[in-house]
């Protein structure tokens, strides 16, 4: 594999928004699949059907009369994480870590009394932080912890990793990290860091942050390049039946590495962003015209890992 591409071939190559849009979400995404993966609890319901890991769901509220049993429920709970079913780029998601007396602790330090979390609820049903922001539904989900070797490299947060699928092929995939800046979120938006992942050996390549390459963590000072994702062909078959799951064809998988029970879906994305090539400094143009070329559909899971693993090699 070229360990550098120039310029001009990267430029050639990068996936731009009109074609992802044109080529890609138009001929590949039928619209009536984006209501499932826009909400994350029909998601979920869709990758459980196939037998796919995700954080187990613990209450959910869909009336402002259900808010009432929340804090009898949370009796139940040491730790838990509060999400908008509709969200996206981390809003509304609040992370209680733990208690002190009758309050809890969130995962930024702050102290909430349970009427905070009450009304944060309903804010959550009122679609405050929703793509539609008409309505929502709040839901209460198990608090993952990193797996060691990756929660060394993450400022706080969760870190997750990014595999894009077309056609059930995994093509590309990034680990994205969280830093002070980004407040413990590792989305990259708001200040996190994606590093590129060699989809053959799951060892991580570059690191990008807005537009600067990064060779250490700004705020841990680990180096970022040469780390191995442990489990990391069980994470490609996983994305791939992702795919089987929800036949988007085009399709972004958040997943992380939780400590006690291994790979976990966090979300699904149908028109994930195009910085995964950034942090692979390769653009992902040639790969999907290769896997148009092919009829994936009847390969089964580990075959279409492997292809995605030819392909991502020989171009
Ligand atoms: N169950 C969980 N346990 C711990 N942290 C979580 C959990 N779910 C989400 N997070 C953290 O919150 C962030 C946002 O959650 P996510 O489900 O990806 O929603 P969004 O669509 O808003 O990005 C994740 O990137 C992760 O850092
Ligand atoms: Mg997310």
């Amino acid at each position: 594999m070229l360990m550098f591409r120039s310029f001009r071939t990267l430029s050639r190559e990068i996936l731009g928004l009109n074609r992802r849009n044109q080529d890609l979400l138009a001929r590949y995404n039928p619209r009536a699949l984006f209501q499932v993966v826009d909400h994350k609890l029909k998601a979920k319901e869709a990758l459980t059907a196939l037998g796919l890991p995700v954080a187990e769901t613990l209450g959910v509220y869909r009336f402002h009369r259900d808010i009432t049993r929340f804090i009898a429920e949370t009796r139940n709970w040491q730790e838990f994480v509060i999400k908008p079913a509709q969200g996206a780029g981390g809003e509304g998601v609040v992370i209680v870590t733990g208690r002190q007396e009758a309050a809890f602790v969130t995962s930024g330090g702050r102290c909430l009394q349970a009427r905070d979390l009450e009304s944060h609820l309903s804010d959550i049903l009122g679609g405050v932080f929703s793509l539609n922001h008409r309505y929502d539904e709040a839901f209460v989900e198990r608090h993952l912890r990193a797996h060691p070797a990756l929660a060394r490299l993450s400022f706080q947060g969760l870190p997750d990793i990014r595999v894009i699928v077309f056609r059930g092929v995994p093509l590309m995939a990034m680990l994205r990290l969280a830093t002070v800046a980004s407040k413990g979120r590792a989305n990259l938006h708001v200040g996190g860091i994606g590093v590129g992942i060699n989809l053959t050996s799951g060892m991580t390549t570059y690191a990008v942050a807005g537009k600067r390459w990064l060779t250490l963590h700004p705020d841990t000072e680990i180096p970022l390049a040469g780390l191995r994702i442990p489990h990391w062909e069980e994470i490609l078959a996983i994305a791939a039946r992702c795919a089987d799951a929800v036949p988007l064809g085009y399709l972004g998988i958040d997943l992380t590495l939780d400590a006690a029970s291994g790979p976990c879906v966090l979300e699904l994305n149908a028109r994930p962003g195009l910085s995964v090539q950034l942090a692979n400094r390769r653009g992902l143009r040639p790969l999907i015209a290769a896997i148009e070329h092919c009829t994936p559909q009847q390969f089964s899971v580990s075959e279409r890992v492997r292809l995605g693993q030819e392909i991502a090699n020989a171009s």
